[in-house]
């Protein structure tokens, strides 16, 4: 195993949870570094550099070939001020000079359905907003590949779903289109530390041939212990994982609205049959 190899598997599972040593290049090394960073300089992004990041996204496989996703690019001072307080004051989203707001988007369908006179029956189902919603997940993460090989940084706002009906607005989407995530993108500001956040061992997350949840007490322990040291270092406050899933998920208040999320998608034009 190369030194490279051997320091990015340390820095992703700690010396307790080190998976054995495969085939290792340079886009695996990139994929690898991946942090969130949430603070930016305000320095613009280089011409073309936009284009570049919609085409890596573009690239990504999407289902039937359907594209059932968009993307807006949100650089105005005041439009990005409305997405931070959506996300609960996120200051990234203000700071960054790029907000890229990406959409399930089954509107171009629904348009080229009544250009050619046809009714796209599967079109209210479920299944196909799932199909949206995986498309737009799939581009964006490619595009955050290609920032970060361009010496970019990024972080995903989720917290954007907090009021997809203001986002709607702000957006001026039509009816079939939601925003389901924002990606902030710029330059790291390099005083904020953002190191690289270790993941659970691989025995929770790989099964082999069916399921089994056998070495999760074990691996769980662990990894709270590996995220607390991390914290530590990163936040100044010490949390366990464990702590942190309870949180996420203990309250439904913890989802500062998007419990409403299936209603609201409902008025967006999107009747989840
Ligand atoms: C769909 C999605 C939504 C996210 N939403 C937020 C968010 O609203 N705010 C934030 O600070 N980080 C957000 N994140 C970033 C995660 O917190 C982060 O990826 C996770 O803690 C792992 O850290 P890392 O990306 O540095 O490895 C989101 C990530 C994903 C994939």
């Amino acid at each position: 195993m190369s030194t490279d190899q051997h320091d990015a598997l340390l820095a992703r599972y700690g010396a307790a949870a080190l998976p054995p040593a495969g085939p290792w290049n340079d886009v695996i090394a990139a994929l690898m570094q991946h942090r969130s960073v949430r603070a930016y300089r305000s320095d613009p992004l280089p011409e073309g550099t936009l284009e570049t990041l919609v085409a890596a996204a573009q690239s990504a496989a999407t289902s039937s070939n359907m594209q059932t996703w968009s993307v807006v690019a949100v650089t105005d001072p005041a439009r990005k001020a409305v997405f931070a307080e959506v996300a609960n004051n996120q200051r990234h989203i203000t700071q960054c000079p790029l907000f890229l707001v990406w959409l399930a988007d089954l509107s171009r369908n629904a348009r080229l359905a009544e250009a050619e006179g046809a009714t796209l029956e599967a079109l209210p189902y479920f299944e196909t907003f799932l199909v949206a919603a995986l498309d737009a997940a799939l581009a964006a993460q490619n595009a955050t590949v290609a920032a970060e090989s361009l010496g970019l940084s990024t972080v995903y706002i989720g917290a954007l779903r907090n009021d997809v009906r203001r986002v709607a607005a702000e957006l001026a989407l039509p009816p079939g289109v939601v925003g389901m995530f924002g990606l902030c993108v710029g330059y790291a500001d390099p005083e904020a530390r953002a190191e690289v956040k270790p993941r659970l061992p691989q025995n929770t997350i790989l099964h082999r041939e069916q399921y089994d949840a056998g070495a999760e007490p074990g691996a769980r322990g662990l990894y709270d212990a590996a995220l607390a040291e991390f914290s530590a270092r990163n936040e100044m406050k010490a949390y366990r994982w464990t702590d942190r899933v309870m949180a996420r998920l203990g309250r439904v208040s913890a989802l500062h609205g998007r419990d409403g999320l299936k209603a609201a998608l409902r008025d967006l034009g999107f009747p989840l049959k």
